[in-house]
């Protein structure tokens, strides 16, 4: 079982990864729970469906019987809609102060279940239970959101919890595109932390169909690089900006390609590949790195086709919107080489010329 610790300057908490992190409900946790008067389970109603009693179970044997409140699967769980009806449910089911909540899904659920316990009766004890690969990312570092019809994450806070119990077990029944969303994730984590492992990862052959030792191993490297930063910068006034290497344009992709279509680590590989291009521009990418990128997304399963098949209008329409541009100008993360993340602005003509690039090594490479 790998485990971290994430300390930040307020509270610190422990991220365990493995086959058998449940266990410790009533080992390390039991306190925990007990001190609770109520332990609350918030679950996406897909991995409910198929992994439930392997939670349940285990807090039995921790001598909990917990209250369960099933939310629609993934990102429409994420609506003030859900999250009114599950600070309702807390409120008949008789939660107080000294309630405690278990998110058990993907990002969505966790996200949803945070703000949820960030903000029942001012604040309660919540524990991460993630179950994608993705979550790697989302169940560390204390943000959770929810999402208005104007945009996504716009109503959130920065709540921590007690614990993050990743268990691996889980990962086996994901969709492959959901995979594909959590590697481009732990890909990114390698790029802006470490050149040995981002070579390492594009090596890989087996990227996309990890197996559950392999993933153990990388989730580990991936929640430490989240933590270290989140460490260091937790209200993301710094460093915590490296984190969105890949999403000023990923996002817009994924805003203008509608959501449903590609995963959002699919739209942010898609981000890295045009952030790649800029860090040829303003670092020392080569444009060989950046080509070995885009054939290794394109061997497992990543397309690129949204750079061909839209305007950049589209995209910049959205990138303005972004909370990241400022004055017309937008701020890209970018790197210096790899490993070396760091901040810069962008004018919208510079935007348009990495644009037109993107597609001419598109068509050039003839399979996107
Ligand atoms: N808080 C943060 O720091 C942070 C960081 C990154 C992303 N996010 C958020 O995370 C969300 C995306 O999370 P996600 O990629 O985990 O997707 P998700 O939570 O939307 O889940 C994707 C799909 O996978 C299904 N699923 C989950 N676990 C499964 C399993 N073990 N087996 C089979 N199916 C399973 C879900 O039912 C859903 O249909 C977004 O809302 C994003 O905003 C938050
Ligand atoms: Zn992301």
């Amino acid at each position: 079982m790998g485990k971290l610790t994430v300390q930040l300057p307020d509270v610190q908490y422990d991220v365990y990864v493995g086959e058998h992190v449940y266990e410790l409900f009533s080992s390390q946790y039991k306190e925990l729970l007990q001190s609770a008067d109520r332990v609350g389970i918030i679950a996406d109603e897909q991995v409910a469906a198929m992994h439930l009693p392997i939670l349940e179970k285990a807090l039995a044997d921790a001598g909990v019987s917990p209250s369960v409140k099933i939310v629609p699967a993934g990102e429409k769980c994420k609506t003030p809609a859900v999250y009114i009806d599950c600070q309702s449910y807390l409120l008949t089911e008789n939660f107080t102060r000294n309630s405690l909540l278990i998110a058990f899904g993907g990002g969505a659920c966790g996200d949803l279940t945070g703000f949820v316990a960030a903000t029942f009766m001012r604040g309660i004890r919540f524990i991460q239970c993630p179950t994608t690969i993705l979550s790697h990312d989302s169940a560390v570092g204390g943000k959770t959101a929810i999402n208005l019809p104007e945009g996504k994450n716009m109503v959130g806070s920065f709540h921590q919890p007690s614990a993050v119990l990743f268990n691996t077990a889980l990962l086996g029944t994901l969709p492959p595109r959901e995979i594909r969303s959590g590697m481009a994730e732990l890909i990114k984590h390698a790029f802006i932390s470490d050149e040995n492992w981002a070579l390492e990862l594009l090596e890989d052959r087996t990227f996309t169909e990890p197996t559950n030792e392999w993933l153990s191993v990388e989730l580990v490297k991936g929640i430490k690089v989240k933590a270290d930063i989140v460490a260091e910068d937790e209200f993301e006034h710094s460093t915590r900006k490296y984190l969105n290497f890949g999403h000023t344009f990923g996002h817009a992709v994924e805003a203008v390609c509608g959501f449903g279509g590609l995963s959002h680590g699919e739209c942010i590989m898609i981000g890295m590949g045009y952030s790649f291009i800029l860090s040829e521009r303003h670092g020392e990418i080569t444009e060989s790195f950046t080509k070995r990128f885009i054939d290794f997304s394109i061997m497992n399963g990543y397309t690129f086709e949204p750079v061909l098949n839209h305007s950049l209008q589209e995209f910049l329409d959205y990138m303005k919107k972004d909370k990241k541009a400022s004055f017309g100008d937008l701020n890209f993360v970018m790197l210096e080489k790899i490993g070396k993340p760091f901040v810069k602005k962008v004018s919208i003509e510079e935007c348009e010329i990495v644009f037109r690039e993107l597609q001419n090594r598109l068509d050039e490479g003839g399979n996107v």
